[in-house]
């Protein structure tokens, strides 16, 4: 067995299951004490939302956290975001235009300010007309020459992110700073904002078995050896992909 980089999404992926979690996050752990595998969870919450599943669920401590869909990186809870990161995130982004283009559309519910931050603007937009507004809101921020990440998620969640931003690319950053080959690192998810993880490069990917159907039907269409598609639900589908790829015994 040897070392490697660990990054899962939290709701509907390492948490839902919590016997199947207890058990991951043990032999997570022991491989990390073992032999230096790293463990980084990879949020849409935000820090303060990510503290309350934490107390709730009682998670293991990671090497590094991603809130707000990849836009901050914490090496220590109690600590300051990357600021390397926040840099890149800050090139070309113009928080406020944003906002007040996507303020203009008024089918874009505003997420409450808890949910905002320096480099994420967060509404909710309902499935029926989701298909209609996104493009508009994509043809407008381009006449502005705003670059622009637009995530659906859940059905129900939109997040704007800067154009360098996302959990894939917050992965690859991570996976640098680390020095794990791509190969030995795997990204876990259930919905949109995870496809990020598995459209970035050739990490390895795990889809739960309880994925939701936007990220199937992407998968379906972009299918890759590099990715797997559990049978399992929740934690237990990780256990299964990482045995899969042999980086955990079955
Ligand atoms: C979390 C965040 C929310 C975001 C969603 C999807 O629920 O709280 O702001 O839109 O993840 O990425
Ligand atoms: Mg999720």
């Amino acid at each position: 067995m040897a070392e490697f980089l660990f990054i899962t999404d939290l709701d509907n992926t390492l948490v839902g299951d919590d016997a199947a979690m207890q058990q991951l996050l043990d032999q997570l752990t022991h491989h990390r004490d073992q032999y230096g595998t790293k463990i980084v969870y990879s949020t849409g919450r935000s820090l303060t939302s990510y503290q309350q599943l934490k107390a709730e669920k009682q998670l293991v401590e990671p090497d590094a956290l991603v809130t707000g869909v990849g836009t901050a990186i914490y090496h220590q809870e109690a600590g300051e975001p990357n600021a390397d990161w926040a840099t890149l995130l800050s090139q070309n982004w113009d928080r406020e235009r944003v906002r007040a283009i996507a303020d203009s559309f008024e089918d874009l519910m505003p997420q409450p300010d808890s949910e905002q931050g320096p480099f994420k603007v967060s509404y909710y937009l309902h499935p029926s007309v989701a298909p209609n507004i996104l493009p508009q809101l994509e043809a407008k921020l381009q006449r502005e020459a705003l670059a622009v990440n637009l995530i659906y998620s859940g059905s129900k969640d939109f997040d704007l992110l800067p154009a360098n931003a996302h959990k894939g690319y917050a992965m690859t950053f991570l996976r640098n700073a680390y020095g794990f080959a791509p190969e030995r690192t795997v990204a876990c998810g259930d919905s949109g904002n995870d496809r990020a993880f598995f459209a970035v490069g050739t990490e390895r990917g795990i889809i739960v078995g309880n994925a939701m159907p936007e990220l199937l039907d992407w998968h379906s269409h972009n299918p890759a050896d590099h990715r797997y598609l559990a049978q399992a639900h929740y934690a237990a589908g990780v256990l299964e992909g990482l045995a899969f790829f042999g980086f955990l015994a079955s």
